[in-house]
Parts: structure tokens; sequence; C-alpha cells
């Protein structure tokens, strides 16, 4: 864990992306903002009022000096960001008064700075719920040109070195799609073996999960992950994806030689694709409470530039961890 969150903070420190944190009002923000900048892991934004963002530095011994404070309320952009808004979601019913009200939440105001390339990435959900964060990232962002889906990946640390890469492991989408339709859950496929190839520096064996392997069992939900297998390897041969795989077929040599023999990812696979969220969301919790490992995430992929979200019980390490993935995944296109 600890050599896998070095080698991507090395990485953000030679990348020098600019993060925006819209959720200034939170004191483990002034305190991440204030980590990152000494670590030097990115160029930071904070979103609020000067004068309370500094009185508050100030109180918790933060030197905040390098980080860039800008209040949505005064900032001169106001205008552009409400107009670009206003052009984005016109035909959805938006007008320009409802865009500056909009604008006035720092969630909006900060996913505009990343559509306008004024940041390069952005970081919330320490005081939001999660739909809150995704929400203007999916109406304003949108996906990237290759992908109809944004899901949410783990990085999973499994203490057993038997498992995945030496126990790194990625699992989707535990985060987003209720209930992904084949093409979807192939784009996930593809999106997640990006994210392992990119990000963790792993060649990706992924593997599509389901309650069948290769046939031992008939169902229309059994199906779905088949068409989904079927559309990845027409999207991309290149990939080594396969699917239907049970989970031990997938992850254990002996059962995967046994339950689906000749499969380049039977056995070893290190990137799991759950058939929907219920699965994905209790698989990695499964995984993470059980072997007492850790969860890294949610990672959001598919979108066309980076959003992150935090959980709401997140510590000021898992903040600046966080932004320095989100830094990476801005240079790689992750
Ligand atoms: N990928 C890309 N775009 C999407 C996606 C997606 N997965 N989902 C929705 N959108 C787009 C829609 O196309 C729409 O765009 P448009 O307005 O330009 O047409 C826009 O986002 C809003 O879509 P809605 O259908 O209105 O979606 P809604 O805003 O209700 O919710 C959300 C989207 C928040 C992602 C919802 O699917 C959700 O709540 N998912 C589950 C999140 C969650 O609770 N996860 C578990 C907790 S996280 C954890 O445990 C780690």
């Amino acid at each position: 864990m600890l050599n896998f969150i070095e080698k991507v903070k090395s990485k953000a420190r030679e990348f020098k992306r600019t993060i925006v944190l819209p959720e200034s009002k939170d004191d483990r923000v002034i305190k991440a903002a204030g980590e990152i900048i000494g670590q030097q892991l990115a160029k930071i934004i904070l979103l609020g009022n000067e004068r309370e963002i500094a009185e508050r530095a100030k109180n918790l011994n933060v030197d905040l000096n390098g980080v860039t404070i800008i209040d949505p309320l005064k900032d001169n952009n106001r205008d552009r960001y409400a107009n670009h808004l206003y052009e984005l979601r016109k035909n959805k019913g938006m007008t320009l008064e409802k865009a500056y009200e909009l604008i006035n939440d720092p969630l909006y105001y900060a996913t505009l700075m990343v559509k306008a390339e004024d940041a390069d990435g952005l970081v919330a959900g320490s005081l939001s719920p999660t739909p809150n964060v995704l929400r203007p990232a999916l109406q304003i962002i949108k996906t990237k040109p290759e992908f109809s889906v944004v899901s949410g990946a783990f990085i999973m640390v499994i203490p057993n070195p038997q498992f995945g890469e030496q126990g790194i492991m990625l699992f989707a989408d535990c985060a987003v799609n209720p209930d992904p339709n084949p093409q979807q859950l192939a784009e996930i496929a593809i999106a997640s073996a990006m994210t392992a190839q990119k990000l963790l520096g792993i060649t990706p064996y992924v593997g599509l999960l389901s309650f069948s392997t290769k046939g031992s069992a008939e169902h229309e939900l059994v199906e779905k992950v088949r068409e989904a297998a079927r559309i990845a390897n027409r999207l991309r041969p290149d990939l080594k994806i396969e699917g239907e795989l049970q989970v031990d077929a997938a992850i254990v040599p002996a059962v995967g030689a046994q339950k689906a023999p000749g499969s380049e990812v039977a056995g070893r696979a290190n990137v799991l694709i759950f058939p929907d969220l219920q699965s994905g969301n209790i698989g990695y919790k499964l995984a993470q409470r059980m072997s007492g490992g850790e969860a890294i995430g949610p990672i959001l992929q598919g979108m066309a530039k980076p959003v992150n979200d935090l959980s709401r019980g997140c510590n000021v390490d898992e903040i600046v961890n966080l932004v320095a993935i989100t830094a990476v995944q801005s240079y790689y296109g992750i």
C-alpha cells in the first residue's frame, strides 16, 4: 500500500497538475491543501472566502502559502462560467438565471473550472454525498468520447500476495451504475483495464464475474455478462478481457485451470468486473473487511476530466492521496 501510494505521489510531483478543492469549509481540506503544497504533489485551488480560509488556516497552524484561493461569489470568471453552463444545458431547460444560481454552489463552480480547463481535476465529497459530487460532473464534464458511462473502481490492497499483482487488484463498478447493460458493462471492463494499466502500472487480466463459468449455468443474468465480454473483445481485441467467470475461477489458479481450461485470464485475474452495483459494492467491502486489506477509491473512470469523490468519513491523508491519484489520472487521461 505504502509502496503504491508513494509511486503515485512521485508521479504526481513530476506532473504538477492543478486540482481544485471546493469544500474549503472542511478543516480536513484546509489541512490537506497545506500538506499537498508542502509535499509539492499538485498546485491547489481552494474555493471560498479568502479571509475566512486564511483565518482558519492560521488557527489550524497550516501554511497555505502557494495555494490559490478563489471566491466563487466574487470571481471575475462568474459570467464566463454561468454562460458556459447555460450554453451546455439550455436544451435541458437551463436558464441564465438558474445558471447564476447554480454557480454559487462551489461544487458546480469547481466542475465548470475543470470543464473550462482552468483546473485539471477536482476532488470533493468530504462534506457532500456522492450524488451531489457526481451529478454536476456527469452533466457538465461528461464522459470521454469513447465511453457512455462513468464508473467507480476501487484499488484493493489485499495482504495475501497470491492474489492479483502482489496483492494489488482493481474492482469495478463498485460506486456508480446500479444495473449496467452489456454495452455499459463492456465499457466498464475496458475503462478498468486502462486504469489498471496506467495508474497501477500492471498488465490487466480482466475477469467479468458471474455465478457461472463459461457456460456452467444458463440464465439471462449470465447471458448479460457473456454479451458484455463479446462486446469488450470486439471493441478492444488487444486487451485480455474474459467472461463469464465465477470469482474463484477468476482468482484461484487451480480452480481456473479446472473450470476454464485454456483461459488466459482465469486463475490470474487482477481486475474484477462485477455484474451490477449490488454485487460490486458488497464484493469490495467483503474483500476489504475479511482480508484486513485496504480499499482505495472510488476512482472515477470514463469521465472526460478526472473528478473524484471522497467519503464523508475521510481523513486528511485520504484527501492528499486522492489528489495525487487525480493528478496522475489527469496526466494519463484516465
Ligand atoms: N455515466 C455517465 N453519465 C451518467 C451516468 C453514468 N453512470 N449516470 C447518469 N449520467 C448522466 C445522465 O446521462 C444525465 O445527463 P444529462 O442530464 O446531460 O442528460 C445526468 O448524468 C443526470 O442523470 P440522472 O439519470 O438524472 O442521474 P441522477 O442525477 O439521478 O444520478 C447518479 C446519477 C448520482 C450517479 C446515480 O446514478 C447514483 O446515485 N448512483 C449511485 C451512487 C451511489 O450511491 N453509490 C454508492 C455509494 S458510493 C460507495 O459506496 C463507494
